[in-house]
């Protein structure tokens, strides 16, 4: 059944829409059946919806530098469950899982979400990956307390009829310490000519991102270091002499002009904003900043006869942050050995060790029994390299610390 049009109650003799009106005039279930007869009256989803991010070129370059944006601002890390809210058709939520992390896609629209399912059910790699498509009602997001590590609201926050409610479920379904993060337009969106003709045709909700009222409304829920991101999603393309007098601060007041000007441009229409639960989660080994370790190697021995070195190896946690249990999973901890011909030439690949099934906390020290057989081609003489591993994050000597090696000499 078609919604009825009570656009009278929210256009004036001009013609103009006025958004909170339009927002009063239906009742949350009629908007919901807009957005659902949308999707509905999508005939082939690979057309576009399912094409984005890389959909058209303009808008595509908006939405990649705007995604790179949200990407740093959510300090994203592997194995991170996220809410992507108002996913709509989805790519947001399966870029997400093509990182690693664990994506949560919400919307009110079940015809979106089952374009969305539908498309990651057809992909190779996408269907074998954790992804949940879930619908929301009017006030309550069905997920447990304290049970996301982030939400990113990507393009949705400004459809949504009711700014505070959803907020406080935000707040709600956050760890300690998690973020919410909105890539959304500006102060003046329910006034641009594009809004207007999509409140005019299709009576969707085109609303204002009032800063100002969002901090309010989220700093009374409890939500901490409300920060906005200046960043431009348009090159600013200068001569040679701006541009390196610029860079290499030697001055250069036309570079910081020009560079002023285009964050000011875009910082007005486009609002990339960031907002914290208090408490502290991002305590562990998915953590780069987090890493610390002394290794020691405390007694080894080479057996010529089954050329396998063994070793008992000290490997202590002197980060500030729990180390995950060893595994495979996204910041599990390991030890890797790596083989290294005496002359630096060769290196095998890298050996997996357990340190601990379970955690272990900053400032344990635990023992690993390492044996590892040492390929005929690299003779009497090696060194073993001793590193560790946060799986799928780093390895610990890209953080600075330095692999404590086994000179072996025969
Ligand atoms: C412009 S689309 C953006 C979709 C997606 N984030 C993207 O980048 O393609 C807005 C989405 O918000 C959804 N939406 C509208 N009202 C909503 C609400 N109250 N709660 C959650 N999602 C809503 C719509 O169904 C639609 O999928």
């Amino acid at each position: 059944m078609q919604p009825l049009d009570r656009s009278d109650q929210y256009q004036d003799q001009t013609g103009f829409i006025d958004v909170k009106k339009l927002i009063a005039a239906y009742s949350f279930d009629e908007h919901v059946q807009r957005a659902d007869d949308y999707f509905k009256s999508i005939e082939n989803p690979w057309v576009h919806q399912l094409r984005k991010p890389f959909h058209e070129f303009q808008d595509s370059r908006a939405t990649l530098a705007g995604f790179a944006a949200v990407l740093d601002v959510a300090k994203l890390r592997a194995g991170h469950r996220v809410v992507d809210f108002g996913c709509g058709t989805g790519w947001l939520s399966m870029a997400l899982a093509l990182m690693r992390c664990t994506p949560i896609g919400l919307d009110v629209s079940q015809e979106a979400l089952n374009i969305a399912r539908s498309a990651v059910d057809e992909h190779p790699l996408l269907r074998t990956l954790d992804i949940a498509f879930d619908v929301i009602g009017e006030t309550m997001i069905g997920l447990e307390d304290a049970s996301v590590d982030r939400i990113i609201c990507f393009d949705s926050f400004h459809h949504v009829s009711d700014q505070a409610t959803y907020l406080k479920e935000f707040h709600r379904i956050l760890k300690p310490g998690g973020l919410a993060v909105f890539h959304e337009p500006g102060p003046r969106h329910s006034a641009s000519k594009a809004s207007q003709e999509e409140m005019a045709n299709f009576a969707v909700i085109e609303n204002d991102i009032v800063i100002e009222d969002i901090a309010q409304i989220a700093q009374a829920i409890g939500f901490q270091d409300l920060r906005l991101a200046a960043f431009t999603d348009t090159p600013i393309l200068l001569d040679m002499k701006t541009y390196l007098r610029g860079v290499e601060r030697r001055g250069g007041l036309g570079f910081y002009h020009q560079m002023g000007k285009a964050l000011m441009a875009q910082g007005y229409e486009k609002r990339v904003f960031v907002m914290r639960k208090a408490g502290e989660t991002d305590a562990d080994s998915r953590f780069p900043e987090r890493l610390g370790a002394k290794v020691t190697v405390k007694a080894h021995n080479f057996d010529p006869a089954s050329r396998v070195l063994s070793a008992e190896v000290s490997v202590k946690n002197t980060g500030n942050g729990l180390w995950l249990a060893s595994g495979a999973a996204a910041g599990a901890v390991n030890l890797a050995a790596t083989v290294v011909q005496a002359d630096g030439t060769q290196r095998s690949e890298a050996a997996r060790f357990p340190i601990a099934p379970t955690d272990t906390p900053a400032g344990m020290e635990q023992l690993v029994k390492v044996a590892l057989e040492i390929p005929a081609a690299y003779g009497e003489a090696f060194i073993v390299e001793l590193d560790l591993v946060s799986e799928l994050i780093t390895w610990f000597s890209e953080q600075g610390l330095s692999p404590t090696l086994i000179h072996q000499v025969p």
